[in-house]
C-alpha cells in the first residue's frame, strides 16, 4: 500500500425526509444568503424544490435560484451563476439535483472567488477557495456529493474536463433514496453503471498488497449487482434504494481508492462520447468499459481473474487465467445490458466516422501530449483500436 492523506470532511445527513434539515445545515456551515441551483425541472415536478424553500424559510434564510443545468453541464450557465452570486452577494451554494448540478454548483463556487476565468480550473489549476457548497441529491451515480471534483462542457469547443479542489467538496450533502425513486429506469441504470465504473476504475491499480482496499471495492461491487437489478424491478423499492445511494457515495469519495494508483482511462474515453453526442455519462460507461478493460487485460490478468472469481462467481481457470478474465468482463457487459444499458456504438447513437475527432479531442486537448495515462498508457493508435472494439 502507498503513503496516503485522506480529508473527506462532508456532513452527511442520510434517510426519509432528510431534505427538512436543510435550512438548519446551511445555517450549520454559515450560510445566510443562497443561490438554489437546480436542473431541467424534475425537482419542480416532486415538489422537493418547494420542500427546500419552505426549510430556507424557517430558519431565515434569504435565497435566489437558478434552474436550467443539462446533463453534462454546460459552461454558459456556469458563467452566468458566477455573475448572479456576485450581484446578489450570495455566500453559499445549494445544489438540488444530480451530478450535473452539483458540479455545476462547484464550478460556480469557485468562480466567484477567482479572479481569472473559471476554465483555468479545468486546465489543471487546483481550486484553493470557493465559496460553501451544500447538496440535496436526487439521484445516485456520480458521487459528487462526497468527492472534491466536477465536471464541465465548455461550450465553445465541447470539450468536457474535470476540475477538483478540497475547496469544492461539499460541506453537508442530504441523502434521502426516496427522492430517487422517481427516476426513469434509463437514469437508474446510468447510475448504477457509473458506480461500479467508480469501482472498476480504482480496482485498475499498479500498486500491490492493498488487500483492504480490494475487498472494499468488492463488497460494493457485490452491493450493486445484487441491488441495482431491484430498483429496476421496482423503482419504488426504498432499501434497495438507500443502499445504492451510499454504495454510490462510497464509490467515489475515496475511500475505496486511497493508498493505490487508479486507472480512469475508461472515463477519460467516456467523456468525449459524452461530449460529442450528449450522451448519459453512465450509457457512455456502458459501451467503454468492457472494450477498455479487453484491451487491456493482459497488463495483469490475474487482477481481472480475481475480480472476476471474487465478484462476478466465475471459477478459476489457474491453467488459463486469461479465460476467467474475459468471462468475468462478459459478465460485467451482461449485467450492465440486462439493466438496460446500450452495448455498442451504435445502441449509444455513436459514428465509427467520428473515432479520429474522438481520438482527437481525447489525447491532444488541454495539456495531454498524445496520450491518456492510468493503468495502462494508452496512445493514439490505442484509443482508436478501443473505439473500433465498441462499433
Ligand atoms: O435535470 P433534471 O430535470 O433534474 O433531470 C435529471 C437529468 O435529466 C434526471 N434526474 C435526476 N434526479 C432525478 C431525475 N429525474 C427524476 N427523478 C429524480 N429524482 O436525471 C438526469 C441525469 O441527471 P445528472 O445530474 O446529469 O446525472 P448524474 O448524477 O449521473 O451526473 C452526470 C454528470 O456527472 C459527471 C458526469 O460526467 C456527468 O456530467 N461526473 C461527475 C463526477 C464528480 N463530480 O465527481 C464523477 C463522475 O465520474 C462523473 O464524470
Ligand atoms: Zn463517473
Amino acid at each position: 500500500m502507498e503513503s496516503f492523506t485522506f480529508y473527506s470532511p462532508t456532513y452527511f445527513v442520510f434517510g426519509k425526509e432528510s431534505e427538512g434539515q436543510t435550512g438548519s445545515m446551511v445555517s450549520r456551515f454559515g450560510g445566510s444568503r443562497v443561490l438554489i441551483h437546480y436542473g431541467g425541472g424534475s425537482v419542480v415536478r416532486s415538489g422537493l424544490l418547494d420542500r427546500v424553500k419552505a426549510s430556507l424559510k424557517a430558519e431565515g434564510i434569504g435565497f435566489v435560484e437558478l434552474g436550467g443545468v443539462k446533463p453534462n453541464p454546460r459552461s454558459g450557465l456556469v458563467y452566468e451563476g458566477i455573475e448572479l452570486c456576485k450581484k446578489e452577494n450570495v455566500d453559499f451554494i445549494l445544489a438540488v439535483g444530480g451530478g450535473s448540478t452539483i458540479d455545476s454548483s462547484k464550478a460556480i463556487a469557485a468562480g466567484v472567488l477567482y479572479d481569472g476565468d473559471f476554465w483555468d480550473y479545468y486546465c489543471g489549476k487546483v481550486i484553493e477557495k470557493a465559496l460553501p457548497i451544500g447538496t440535496i441529491l436526487t439521484i445516485a451515480a456520480a458521487g459528487s456529493e462526497g468527492s472534491p471534483d466536477s465536471v464541465i462542457t465548455r461550450e465553445d469547443d465541447m470539450m468536457k474536463r474535470g476540475a477538483s479542489g478540497d475547496a469544492i467538496r461539499p460541506k453537508f450533502s442530504i441523502l434521502n433514496p426516496a427522492l430517487t425513486q422517481t427516476l426513469p429506469a434509463f437514469q437508474s441504470a446510468c447510475g448504477i453503471t457509473d458506480i461500479m465504473a467508480h469501482l472498476y476504475e480504482r480496482y485498475l491499480t499498479n500498486s500491490t498488497e492493498v488487500e483492504v482496499t480490494d475487498r472494499l471495492i468488492e463488497a460494493l461491487l457485490l452491493t450493486m449487482k445484487h441491488e441495482g437489478p431491484r430498483v429496476i424491478e421496482d423503482p419504488n423499492n426504498y432499501d434497495a434504494r438507500a443502499n445504492i445511494m451510499w454504495a454510490g457515495m462510497m464509490a467515489h469519495n475515496n475511500s475505496c481508492g486511497v493508498g493505490r494508483s487508479q486507472d480512469w482511462n475508461s472515463h477519460n474515453i467516456e467523456h468525449e462520447l459524452s461530449a460529442l453526442y450528449d450522451v448519459a455519462h453512465g450509457a457512455g460507461l456502458a459501451v467503454t468499459m468492457p472494450a477498455v478493460f479487453r484491451y487491456v487485460m493482459n497488463h495483469n490478468v490475474m487482477r481481472f481473474a480475481q475480480v472476476a472469481v471474487r465478484v462476478w462467481g466465475c471459477s478459476m481457470d489457474f491453467e488459463h487465467p486469461e479465460v476467467t478474465a474475459l468471462e468475468g468482463i462478459r459478465r460485467l457487459a451482461d449485467f450492465l445490458a440486462s439493466i438496460g444499458m446500450p452495448k455498442n456504438f451504435e445502441e449509444l447513437g455513436a459514428k465509427e466516422a467520428d473515432i479520429p475527432q474522438l481520438v482527437e479531442n481525447l489525447c491532444c486537448g488541454n495539456g495531454r501530449e498524445g496520450k491518456i495515462t492510468g493503468f495502462v498508457t494508452l496512445d493514439k493508435d490505442d484509443c482508436t483500436k478501443i473505439y473500433q472494439m465498441m462499433i
